[in-house]
């Protein structure tokens, strides 16, 4: 098998296959799980459930594919969450006015907020924070490819508000209906915030269109330099997928890549003539018999380099990642002391 077919089985580039398929954080506890019986039956119950386009909840029976599927994919998400906080975090003391100050640290924040719920709803599967945040310090976890570039000018923080979350929201919304509960309802307010950070990208652009030669100069190297990376954020070509139809049986993936990423193209072209960009592909083109746009080919390979580790920016988050993570030790400590004195005393109250 290729590693594109084996990575066509998720549903997006948000859900790539792990280094390793089982963690290694053999001392880390794990969430507790409740004992099962008859599985035949539970099967049928699981099937009829997700057939009939209901809800999968966390003390429900569900098949161990169907729940390591949703770990590798939400836990994959939450990383992304807040890895990509790290590039636009890289411009909040340098943004150029205070309003675009207030307006970068509250999206950033967001997207801290967002790691969380996500973080929640993986543990609701029995793998606890400290086995994901493991799984992702020591390099064995998967997050999305896009935040593996460097964010050089200002112009990048609007282009990743107006095509990256852009592109995120078309690959979220649809999560909002998938079959399991907590990661369904975690969507509904996460794709309410992406939508907030898709506008204020957009009008931070539209103002420095409005601006000097050089303002619009930045802005188109910016759209130059992520719009190819923003569509492969979908994911590789639903040929190379073999195994997205799992994805879809379990109620998780409800929209193949390609479809997605049409739709991304589609909502965008008319964007970025408003907004007096090119978007840099010869090919880009109405086919009138189609109704869409046709795309010139994606660039799989340097996709490929960037998702094994060899993009430009792939050591340096994961090594802020971890310094942000040694570096909150004494808060834990702390917030553990505190929690054990507080215990201590309503003990001591209660005898
Ligand atoms: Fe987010
Ligand atoms: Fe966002």
């Amino acid at each position: 098998m290729t590693q594109a077919q084996e990575t066509g089985m998720y549903t997006q580039s948000m859900d790539l296959p792990d280094d390793a398929a089982e963690p290694r954080s053999a001392g880390l506890k794990a969430v507790p799980q409740a004992l099962h019986p008859s599985e035949a039956e539970l099967q049928a119950q699981f099937d009829t459930r997700i057939d009939a386009d209901g809800k999968i909840e966390p003390r429900d029976w569900m098949p161990e594919a169907y729940r390591k599927t949703l770990v590798r994919q939400i836990s994959q998400h939450a990383h992304s969450e807040i890895v990509g906080m790290l590039p636009e975090g890289n411009w909040i003391s340098r943004a150029p006015s205070l309003k675009r100050k207030a307006i970068l640290i509250a999206k950033v924040q967001d997207e801290g907020g967002h790691g969380l719920y996500l973080y929640s709803a993986a543990e609701t599967l029995g793998t606890s924070r400290d086995q994901m945040l493991d799984a992702l310090h020591t390099g064995r976890a998967k997050y999305s490819s896009i935040f593996n570039y460097p964010t050089l000018t200002w112009a990048d923080v609007g282009v990743i508000g107006w095509l990256v979350d852009g592109a995120a929201i078309m690959n979220q919304i649809p999560l909002c209906r998938c079959s399991y509960g907590p990661y369904a309802r975690a969507m509904i307010r996460v794709c309410k915030e992406e939508s907030f950070h898709q506008r204020q990208g957009y009008e931070a652009l539209l103002v420095m269109m409005q601006g000097t030669a050089e303002q619009k100069a930045m802005v188109q190297d910016a759209v130059n330099r992520w719009w190819w990376k923003c569509l492969a954020m979908f994911g590789p070509p639903d040929a190379d997928s073999p195994h997205s139809a799992q994805g879809k049986r379990f109620g998780i993936k409800r929209i193949g890549n390609d479809e997605l990423r049409q739709k991304f193209i589609d909502a965008t072209v008319p964007q970025a003539q408003v907004l007096g960009v090119t978007l840099p592909d010869p090919e880009l083109k109405w086919n009138e018999e189609r109704q869409h746009h046709d795309h010139g080919e994606i660039d799989w390979d340097e996709f490929w380099a960037t998702v094994n580790g060899n993009g430009p920016c792939n050591k340096e988050r994961l090594a802020t990642r971890v310094k942000a993570w040694n570096d909150g030790q004494w808060v834990r400590d702390a917030a553990l002391a505190h929690a054990r004195k507080q215990q201590h005393r309503a003990l001591k109250e209660a005898a």
